[in-house]
């Protein structure tokens, strides 16, 4: 048990006390940690521009320090803080998309310490939609350096229990505003040359991009970067935004899919506490092969399961699953985003055709 009790205070997501936004912001001036809400997950917030404040996240999270942060404003017109520059097509986009989660990858200026961008002279910045978290910004009176507020390569923490569970002791407060609303991380880009690169599917999708652009004017192609491109970018590591359980991933069309989670899971069952991930639909099927089941939604919401995703892994970590079983979600829209937390969280990934 840890020696500190981190307090939670409960706050109102729409309309934040401003009583409890100013002791959290007085922490964060002071160099502390403060754990929020965002409109994606829950962020572990530090001064961007104080350089032993941003160490201390690495520290709570056991994170690598070769993994860069998203620095957070109240607003776009504080850019210049952060950034050194910003193409006119990620203004445009931002003009577009902030308040919300999509992170753009800018350069980065002088004031913002190195260890922000794990030495990269770049940095990704957001604006968030959250009013708790457009709050304490505002009140914090500096730019956030915020990541997902769970431990170091495991799932990230969509409600304020996710967050003790993960950070009690480490950090100064947590401000529980209820459930995070997408429940998925944002979108990072760079405007590269004519091509908007997705480095990290998210809560924005490719179509809300395409859209973004279009309705910009710009001529511009939205595209997801290459395992090799984001295997050169730090923090886009595979082993990602994983449970405890050993998790299998079967990747195809729905129906192939399906089948051969179902053959997977009644082999597993015999053997050990068996949890598995699914949409509504088939949540009779596989509750009658004797797993733990987690439904993530009707099939055709996505958005559902990417709300469900983090909590359901973390409820299956709690009921002592050994062996974790998910399929495909789709393959457009937010489903990307879901793809890709699962590819990585996996332990192992069955492709079928
Ligand atoms: O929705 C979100 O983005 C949440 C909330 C709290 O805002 N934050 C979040 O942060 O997901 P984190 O630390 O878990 O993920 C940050 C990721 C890095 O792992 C990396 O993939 C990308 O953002 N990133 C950060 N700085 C970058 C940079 N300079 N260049 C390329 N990618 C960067
Ligand atoms: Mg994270």
């Amino acid at each position: 048990m840890p020696d500190f009790v981190t307090p939670c205070l409960p706050i109102d997501p729409a309309r934040p006390a401003p009583d409890v936004i100013a002791r959290a912001a007085a922490i964060l001036r002071a160099g502390g940690l403060v754990a929020f809400p965002t409109e994606t997950v829950y962020g572990l917030g530090a001064n961007a521009l104080d350089e032993a404040a941003v160490g201390r996240i690495f520290v709570a999270k056991e994170r690598a320090t070769s993994d860069p942060l998203i620095v957070h404003l109240a607003d776009a017109a504080e850019l210049p803080r952060v950034a050194r520059e910003a193409p006119p097509a990620a203004l445009a986009l931002a003009k577009v998309l902030w308040p919300g989660p999509l992170t753009l990858v800018l350069p980065r200026a002088a004031a913002v310490p190195a260890n922000v961008s794990a030495g990269l002279d770049t940095v990704a910045v957001r604006v968030p939609s959250h009013p708790v978290a457009r709050a304490l910004i505002h009140a914090a009176g500096v730019p956030l350096a915020a990541p997902s507020a769970n431990r170091f390569t495991r799932t990230s923490a969509t409600t304020a229990a996710h967050v003790l569970a993960d950070l009690d002791g480490r950090i100064d407060l947590v401000l529980d505003g209820g459930p995070a609303d997408a429940g998925i991380e944002s979108t990072v880009v760079a405007v590269e040359g004519s091509a908007v690169v997705v480095l990290r599917p998210g809560a924005v999708t490719a179509e809300a991009l395409a859209d973004a652009v279009h309705a910009s004017g710009l001529d511009l192609r939205v595209e997801f970067a290459a395992a090799s491109h984001r295997a050169a970018s730090p923090g886009m590591m595979e082993k990602h935004y994983a449970p405890r359980a050993r998790l299998t991933y079967v990747r195809g069309p729905r129906e192939v899919a399906r089948e051969r989670l179902r053959a997977l899971v009644g082999d597993a069952v015999a053997g050990g506490r068996t949890g598995v991930l699914v949409p509504s639909e088939d949540v009779p099927l596989f509750a009658a092969l004797g797993a733990r089941v987690e439904d993530l939604g009707p099939e055709t919401e996505p958005e559902t399961a990417a709300h469900r995703l983090y909590a359901a892994l973390r409820a299956l970590d709690a009921a002592g699953a050994t062996a974790v079983f998910a399929r495909q979600p789709g393959a457009g829209g937010i489903a990307r985003a879901l793809d890709d937390r699962l590819r990585r969280a996996a332990s192992e990934v069955i492709e079928v055709a």
